[in-house]
């Protein structure tokens, strides 16, 4: 077994993934410069797993920081997640979301050529499939964008396929993720975000909470079984397995690949508040509203390629996703402190 930097990995989907690497005899080093998460998670981590970490504050665009992590420990492998994530904040600072996802993946990627790293599982995301294309969502079908955030990801991806052309030993592997929600089942890791929720299911887990007045479902006059958006669900920590089949996977292939990470499944927001309800045990208050700018119908994947090349696929269906995210919501009323 080796050792894995994860930068990003006190965030949301870096933690849980910490959690599996550890389970599954992987030494792991963090780095995050905790610009949206809490050094707590840290040994939250080490609770779960009953493991040591070893965790470095550090920016992935500060080039000397990094250099000194990857001259201190001998890492065989890099899982990707530090990077700015909110889409409607990447059309309103758009320059700083291209500094820091772009930027900070140079800046890894050059510091892991001078100490001989030469694999990479890179956090993309389903967004890369755009407006264009047709769920269900397959590997080889053209990727696109409709804001900066979404450009970051279509860029890093093509900057991965590149070096792995230049560097034939090189192995990368873009993980696209449909859409993660849920937290780890003890309760002690979870997705903390800052202020008000853009996303539906943290959203109706304060709304559950008593902390926000009323769900607005976004559209149900959409092409779609009950009119509202369909998207693919899947458990953070199904997702997080999927982060140590790509590990091994990236160790025994060179080369540069695309997988999705989904359940092949779609789910209405009517389905999601129902699911949610029968978790929490009490209705969410909701009220129709407009569409929300930039969504489309439907977002599933086609989740075939990732059980034919990892053999992994997901296991946990929507109804433990609204259990163990109302669980974490329920024993961290105040998030992650
Ligand atoms: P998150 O914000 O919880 O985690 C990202 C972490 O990266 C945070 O802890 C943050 O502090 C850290 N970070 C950001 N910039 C950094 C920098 N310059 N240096 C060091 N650390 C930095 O988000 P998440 O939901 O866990 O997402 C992880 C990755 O997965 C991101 O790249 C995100 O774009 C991608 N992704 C997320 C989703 C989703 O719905 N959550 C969907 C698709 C893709
Ligand atoms: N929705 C509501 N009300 C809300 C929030 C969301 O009705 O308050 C609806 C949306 O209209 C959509 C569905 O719930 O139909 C899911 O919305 P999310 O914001 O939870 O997720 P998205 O599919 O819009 O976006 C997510 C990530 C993005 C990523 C995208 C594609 O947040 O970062 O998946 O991978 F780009």
């Amino acid at each position: 077994m080796g050792k894995i930097l994860v930068t990003g990995g006190t965030g949301f989907i870096g933690s849980h993934t910490c959690v599996e690497l550890l389970e599954n005899g992987y030494e792991i080093v963090i780095v995050d410069n905790l610009r949206n998460s809490k050094e707590t998670a840290v040994s939250r981590i080490e609770k779960i797993s009953g493991k040591n970490v070893i965790f470095c504050k550090v920016d992935i665009c500060d080039y000397d920081a990094l250099s000194d992590v990857f001259r201190q420990y001998d890492i065989d492998a890099v899982i990707h997640f530090a990077g700015l994530k909110a889409v409607g904040e990447s059309v309103q600072i758009p320059v700083e979301y291209y500094r820091n996802n772009i930027n900070g993946t140079l800046v890894l990627l050059r510091v892991m050529q001078e100490n001989g790293c030469g694999r990479i599982v890179f956090s993309s995301s389903a967004t890369v499939y755009g407006m264009n294309n047709k769920a269900p969502y397959t590997e080889d079908m053209p990727t696109s964008a409709t804001n900066p955030y979404g450009y970051t990801k279509v860029m890093i991806e093509q900057i991965l396929r590149d070096v792995c052309v230049a560097d034939s030993g090189f192995s990368a592997v873009a993980l696209r993720y449909f859409n993660p929600i849920g937290a780890h089942g003890s309760g002690l890791i979870g997705e903390d975000p800052n202020g008000i929720p853009n996303n539906l299911v943290p959203y109706i887990a304060q709304v559950a909470a008593g902390r926000l007045k009323q769900l607005s479902v976004y559209g149900d006059d959409y092409d779609t079984p009950d009119g509202t958006g369909v998207r693919d669900y899947i458990h953070v920590v199904d997702l997080a397995k999927g982060h140590v089949c790509a590990i091994d996977y990236a160790m025994k292939n060179k080369g540069f690949t695309a997988v999705n990470l989904g359940t092949g499944k779609g789910s209405s927001v009517l389905e999601v508040v129902a699911a949610y309800e029968k978790a929490c045990g009490k209705p969410i208050a909701k009220r129709m509203a407009p569409r929300r700018a930039g969504d489309i119908a439907t977002c599933y994947a086609d989740a075939s390629k990732a059980k034919e090349i990892f053999g992994w696929e997901a296991k946990l269906g929507i109804d433990e996703m609204c259990a163990d995210s109302w669980n974490f919501t329920k024993l961290n009323p105040n998030g992650i402190v």
